[in-house]
């Protein structure tokens, strides 16, 4: 893809700059006022390196408009409505909508880890995004939760296609730079891309999503620091699939196992065939801790078509040990009367059984 920037000088003076959002590697995201349209526009801005070649970098910061530009029939990506570079501030311009709610990583800092089914709508907007590109040739290969735009609590859309690539007709692309968290295992081997590139980096995704970033954070910590990083992505073993959140149903451990498999052939055929699977995913209770301290911990979970229910995990301490009760209730959403449906630990939980315990619970009840 070639980029003329002969004719490109970009307008600035059009623009009236509001608050600064974001801020990578590359540049700036800024909050801006489009004086001609009047209307709020998001605007990213790239300082270019005066000591480097300004037209070889103008032309390749101006790909991901243009890619952009290329996308925009899609609802699930972010959509562009000019770019250019400045001469005289020396910068590429990109404005686009401004989605107010900022990216998916915004929830994720709030409020550490997300439900199931929130998750499950991020994951499917996503994956429409990506099928769309998919089809176009394009590879994202920069999937993570800051690059996922909210629109509403059902909407999602796909942004920063700065490095993306494209695939050739042999199948696969080349590939340049890769976030270090989640470095697919095809990466460390060739540098060699595909779909099922974007496939492993939604998988991470998801994990990331449903166990929040500290559970993925603190094994790659652990593996950098024994200086066996490669190996453990080559070998199954970062990230853990094995390690997650109690709450964590199953069947969504199942497609995050499938997506993130190291053998690429052996992952899902396309980003639609994950998104039909996790469409199977009919949840009935919307769980949420309500509290989670030393001695107490507690769910509630509301449902559509069945009665809400609360799960109490109570510490107790005697002379000799401490165990857990398990208690799961159900509620009258009217009255709020609450009966017990069964009490797992008529027979006490030491701590180590709790996490199972609560995983058959969760799994029995989601
Ligand atoms: N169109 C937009 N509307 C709202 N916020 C945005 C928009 N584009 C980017 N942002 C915010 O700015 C951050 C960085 O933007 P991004 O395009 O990912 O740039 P970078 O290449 O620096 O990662 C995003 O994570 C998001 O929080
Ligand atoms: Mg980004």
């Amino acid at each position: 893809m070639n980029v003329s920037v002969k004719n490109n000088d970009f307008d600035f003076s059009k623009y009236t700059l509001d608050t600064k959002i974001g801020a990578g590697k590359f540049g700036e995201v800024w909050v801006c006022r489009n004086n001609i349209f009047r209307r709020k526009e998001a605007i990213k801005r790239i300082r270019l390196d005066t000591s480097g070649n300004l037209q070889t970098q103008a032309r390749l910061n101006l790909l991901e408009p243009r890619v952009l530009e290329y996308l925009k029939k899609s609802d699930y990506i972010v959509k562009v409505f000019d770019a250019g570079l400045n001469k005289e501030l020396n910068e590429i311009f990109i404005t686009m909508e401004y989605l107010p709610k900022g990216s998916v990583n915004n929830l994720l800092a709030k409020h550490g880890y997300l439900d199931i089914q929130t998750v499950l709508n991020i994951m499917k907007s996503l994956l429409k995004g990506l099928e769309y590109a998919h089809n176009l040739k394009i590879l994202h290969l920069d999937i993570k939760p800051s690059n996922i735009l909210i629109v509403n609590k059902n909407k999602y859309k796909l942004s920063d296609f700065g490095l993306f690539s494209i695939k050739r007709e042999n199948g696969s692309a080349d590939v340049d730079i890769i976030y270090d968290l989640h470095i697919p295992p095809e990466i460390f081997k060739a540098r060699k891309a595909s779909e099922q590139t974007d496939i492993y980096l939604a998988g991470i995704t998801f994990y990331r999503l449903v166990n929040g970033d500290i559970v993925l954070r603190k094994q790659f910590d652990e593996w950098i620091k024994k200086g066996k990083y490669k190996y453990a992505v080559l070998n199954s073993k970062y990230p853990s699939r094995n390690i997650y959140r109690y709450h964590v149903p199953s069947c969504v451990r199942k497609i995050i196992k499938k997506a993130i498999n190291v053998d690429p052939k052996k992952r899902y055929k396309d980003a639609a065939q994950m998104r039909r699977d996790i469409e199977k995913i009919k949840l009935d209770y919307d769980w949420r801790k309500s509290r989670d301290d030393d001695r107490l911990i507690v769910w509630n979970a509301h449902s559509d078509n069945k009665n809400n229910l609360k799960l109490i995990c109570e510490k107790k301490i005697n002379l000799l040990e401490q165990f857990w009760t398990i208690k799961l209730l159900k509620v009258n959403e009217k009255s709020g009367k609450e009966n017990m449906v069964h009490e797992f630990s008529k027979d006490y939980v030491k701590e180590r059984v709790l996490v199972k315990r609560l995983c058959e619970i969760f799994n029995n009840y989601f």
